[in-house]
Order: C-alpha cells, then structure tokens, then sequence
C-alpha cells in the first residue's frame, strides 16, 4: 500500500509517501514568515501554506520516482490546529483523493506525533504517550491500537510555548526552543531555582504559566537571584526545570497505570536534556519509544504511517470530513 500523507497544521508544510511499512520520500518546508514575530501568526501561516503545498507534493512524488496514480490512499491532519492552516492540507488532500479516486483520511494530529515514533510498528499496547509540542503537552493511555483516553494535559501554556515564549524574551526568534538549548549549554541550572507546576503527588495535570512568569521576572530583575547569573544560567535552569516537571508526570502517570511502556513525542521531544532524562528510564525496566530527532517535529511521515495503520483498518473519512481547530484524541475522532 502506497500512502501519501499531508501536514499543513501549523508552520510547515509536510508532506511523504510510505509503501508497504517503509519510507519512501519526505520532505518538510518550515515557513521563515514567523521568526521576527516571536510565535506563529496565523494568518500568515495559511497564506504560505497555499503558497507552498503544491510544490512540496510535487516534489516528494517525483523523489519517491513513482506516479500520483501508483498511490494507494492519502492521509491529512485535520485537526487539532490552526483552521486557515489546517484547511489548505485538507482541501488541497480532497481534491487530489477524488482526481485520483482513491480513499482519503482525516488524521489527528496528536495521534499523527505517536506515529512519529512508532512508524510501521504495530501500537504496543499497552502503552503511555506523552505529546510534547508547542501546540500541546498531553498524556494518554493506550490499551487498544488506536484508542486512547486522557490521563493529563496542560491547563495553560504548552512545554514548548514556554521555551518559545522564554527565548522570545531573550531576543530569540521563534522557534525558540532550540535557543534556549544551545544557550543552556554554557549555563548553570543550580544557579536559578524555577517552580515545578502542579506539583502535587497523584496529579497528572501540567502547568507551565506559572514557570514562564518565574523566568520571566527572574530574566526581568523583578524577583531577585541570590548570586550573579547569566542568560545562559537562565536558559539552563528553564530547560532543566521544564525535563524535570515532565519526567515527574510519567513517573506518576505509570504509578498510577502500572504500565511501563513509553511513547514520548512532539517537538520537545528534540531536547537533548529531556531525551537524555527519558532514555535513562530504560534503566529501570521502563520500554522507551521515542521517535529520531529528525521526527520530532512537525512532519508529513508521522501523518502517512499513522495513515497507513487508519487505511488498514478501514477507518476511511466521509468526504464532507470537516478541518477541526479542536479535536480531542480521546473523543474516537474516526467514529462514523
Ligand atoms: O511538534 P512541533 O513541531 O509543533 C507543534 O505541534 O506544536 O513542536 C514545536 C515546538 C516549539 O515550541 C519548539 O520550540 C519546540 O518544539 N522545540 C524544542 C526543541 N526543538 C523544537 N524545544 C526544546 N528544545 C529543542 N531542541
Ligand atoms: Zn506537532
């Protein structure tokens, strides 16, 4: 089965070809508008889209050297996202599927990030994801292939707006993230002591708006810091701070499930400290699944494969299928 798989959610336009459980061609264009703005604008992100989605499809067919009728089925994220952006993948996925008649599904693109660690595998269930992105910092249990209920998500801001929203301070351009990574480098965590959110034992919920406020006003001179301290001793502490809070939830969230089997994705996942931290916890009899640095981000392979496991199970969407801003994965987006 060839599958061609769209992601048009956010800031990159995405798209790849999988056949037959491999990964044929990709490629990802990640739009520059946004840098001087410190965050996505919206907007902006729907237009380029509508610029660029053409080319980029043109571009991985002709690198997977096959034909668009050699494809099998296409796989769109249609949700959650921003709508303009979201729209442009969807509508463009639409029409491509009925020139070509064949069949087309709407992917979530929380789900889509499971599959960019998971790929061709068969969802091990049973198993924990956690989604660490910009958009989102989520955690489910997985007991079925493809089902997933909610153990605990962020009540404000996401693990990786709060890098953004930090680096932005800093003078950074977004994403910030990788910033504050290089800057944290040549820091000091143990200078600058930043509050884990929602620290309570048994609690599975994140915050991290009370975490960028502290950084903020840290950064600012508003709260004041016992010794000297540089950008880079912030940087660090941020980002330690940030690994921290989340391998706290997944030690809860398998206390809580006893299940030791990981999937952690998403962006963030991209940190090298919060990689580090995660894969030590193979030590201790946990399975950690995480996907190649190159996948953590946003990226057509982890909407094709999640596509390829929707098609197989025949989990086809109608065509009226809608582009949705919100869309839980625990609300079984694909029943019909
Ligand atoms: O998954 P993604 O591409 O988009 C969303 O679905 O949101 O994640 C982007 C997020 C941004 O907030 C970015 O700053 C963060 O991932 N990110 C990182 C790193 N690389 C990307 N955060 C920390 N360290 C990194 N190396
Ligand atoms: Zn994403």
């Amino acid at each position: 089965m060839t599958v061609l798989g769209i992601e048009t959610s956010c800031d990159d336009t995405a798209v790849a070809v999988v056949r037959n459980g491999e990964l044929i061609a990709d490629t990802v264009y990640s739009q520059l508008v946004h840098q001087k703005w410190g965050g996505v604008v919206p907007e902006l992100a729907s237009r380029d889209h509508a610029k660029k989605i053409l080319t980029t499809v043109r571009t991985v067919v002709e690198d997977a050297g096959i034909e668009l009728s050699d494809l099998d089925g296409i796989a769109v994220t249609s949700g959650p996202g921003l709508l303009g952006s979201v729209l442009v993948g969807v509508t463009f996925a639409k029409a491509l599927s009925w020139m070509l008649d064949i069949p087309i599904v709407g992917i979530n693109h929380i789900e889509a990030h499971i599959f960019g660690a998971l790929l061709d595998r068969k969802p091990p269930v049973p198993f924990i994801a956690m989604i660490v992105s910009g958009g989102h910092t989520h955690m489910y249990l997985s007991e079925k292939p493809g089902e997933y209920s909610l153990l605990g998500k962020t009540r404000d801001d996401a693990a990786g707006e709060t890098f953004d929203k930090v680096a932005k301070f800093l003078g950074f351009p977004y994403p910030g993230g990788p910033h504050i990574q290089k800057l944290a480098e040549k820091g000091d965590a143990s200078k600058i002591d930043l509050p884990i959110g929602m620290k309570r034992p048994g609690n599975l919920e994140f915050s991290f708006s009370g975490l960028k406020t502290a950084a903020l006003n840290v950064g600012k001179g508003i709260t004041p810091v016992e010794t000297d301290f540089t950008p880079e001793d912030l940087a660090a502490s941020l980002q330690e701070t940030i690994a921290d809070t989340l391998l706290l939830k997944i030690r809860e969230a398998m206390k809580q499930t006893d299940v030791k089997r990981l999937v952690v994705s998403g962006g963030v996942v991209a940190n090298s400290l919060f990689r580090r931290k995660i894969e030590e916890l193979s030590q201790e009899g946990v399975e950690v699944i995480l996907p190649l640095r190159k996948h953590c981000t946003d990226n057509g392979v982890m909407v094709a494969f999640a596509g390829a496991f929707r098609l197989e199970k025949g989990d086809l969407s109608p065509v009226s299928f809608p582009a949705r801003p919100v869309m839980p994965l625990d609300k079984n987006p694909y029943a019909r």
